[in-house]
């Protein structure tokens, strides 16, 4: 492959997953289908579909069925995903079919969790198309449902044998979802590759290069190559997730992900230099990184959660312990191995 990246990921010894970056990749799709494909199963949102799905659909020689399913998050859950099983066995499907994930990671989570459970797993292949999927949810091997108890509450680890990134498709993506889908890339940039800030920085607009893009997929690829069941490192990719998290929910989730983790960023890491002691010496860059990203409209929109709110949230949250709120731990506050996160007393947090 001339010009496109390709990244060799190892789930185990066995298992690999090949990610293909590079623009007009996505003609070379049917070279990531496994030999003896049968036939295939294009899962994504009506828009995605509408957009990418007949393409697809030329770029592959063996039969090809597009399942769609109404776009947004109230989609990826135990209905759509009993409908589009329903639609795979009235499609035929057989132990050699093949599930192709298409669009951002509500897309991907729930073709994944489909494939995932199909004849007690189906091989996939990811094709993100926000921002978001590219550099955070098909990379990782989680895939998963919402359930009434939560998001992400009922899912699994599957990894698709192929996740084929192609920025292209990345000129029809809303504004406003690419906003979004930086927050991911400063996320990965702040704890992994800080030199990633001085790239963001110096890109002409806010829409990211291959580059970005390329970086910070390598970046989240290295960490779950070293962590794949999440047990330890994996935890440094919630930095700015525990405050945003209890941003979203005290907000009914009327504040987007993206623009409540810009914000969690900031105030998780004041808690980390006050409780260390710590200079975040990225935080400048930080800072005009994000409002270049545009993702400033959360600070724009009086009033922001009392602190004491998002504090009641975080101590019922199932992931805090006892008085103790944890939080994301990246290098430059002192983490490392097997020192991934902190926990920090609720009376201390209260004096912030
Ligand atoms: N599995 C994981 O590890 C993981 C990690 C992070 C997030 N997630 C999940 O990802 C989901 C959020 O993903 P998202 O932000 O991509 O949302 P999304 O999938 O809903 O996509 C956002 C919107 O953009 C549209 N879109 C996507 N690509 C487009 C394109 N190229 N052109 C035009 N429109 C396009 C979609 O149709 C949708 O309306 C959440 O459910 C979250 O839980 C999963
Ligand atoms: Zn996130």
């Amino acid at each position: 492959m001339t010009n496109d990246v390709l990244l060799t990921h190892f789930v185990q010894q066995e298992q690999r997953t090949q990610v293909a970056i590079g623009s007009g990749v996505l003609k070379k799709l049917e070279q990531f289908l496994p030999p003896n494909t049968s036939k295939v199963f294009v899962i994504g949102d009506s828009i995605v579909m509408s957009l990418y799905g007949d393409e697809i659909k030329s770029h592959l020689s063996i039969e090809t069925s597009l399942l769609s399913f109404a776009p947004g998050e109230s989609s990826k859950v135990l209905d759509t995903w009993f409908e589009l099983n329903q639609q795979l066995e009235q499609g035929a499907v057989d132990r050699r079919a093949v599930v192709i994930g298409l669009g951002g990671g509500v897309s991907t989570d729930l073709a994944g969790f489909v494939a995932a459970t199909s004849l007690r797993g189906l091989d996939g292949i990811f094709v993100p198309t926000s921002l978001l999927g590219m550099v955070d949810a098909a990379i990782g091997g989680k895939v998963g449902l919402n359930s009434g108890f939560g998001k992400n509450r009922i899912g699994c680890m599957w990894w698709p044998k192929a996740v084929v990134v192609d920025p292209d498709v990345l000129l029809t993506l809303p504004d406003l979802e690419t906003s979004l889908g930086l927050a991911e890339v400063i996320k990965i940039a702040c704890v992994d590759d800080p030199p990633l800030l001085d790239l963001l920085l110096a890109q002409p607009s806010f829409r990211p290069s291959t580059e970005v893009i390329i970086r910070a997929i390598k970046a989240k690829l290295a960490i779950v190559e070293r962590d794949p069941f999440e047990k330890g490192e994996r935890a440094v990719l919630n930095f700015g997730h525990t405050v945003g998290h209890a941003m979203e929910a005290c907000s009914n989730w009327s504040i987007p992900h993206g623009d409540a983790v810009a914000l969690g960023m900031e105030i998780e890491a004041s808690i980390l230099e006050s409780i260390s002691g710590i200079k975040w010496r990225d935080k400048d860059k930080f800072l005009r990184v994000r409002e270049k990203a545009e993702l400033t409209r959360i600070l724009e929109h009086q009033p922001v959660t009392a602190w004491q709110d998002l504090l009641n949230y975080m101590a019922s949250d199932k992931k805090s312990t006892g008085s103790k709120i944890r939080f994301s731990l990246p290098s430059c506050f002192g983490g490392g191995p097997g020192n991934w996160t902190v926990a920090v007393d609720l009376e201390v947090l209260e004096t912030l």
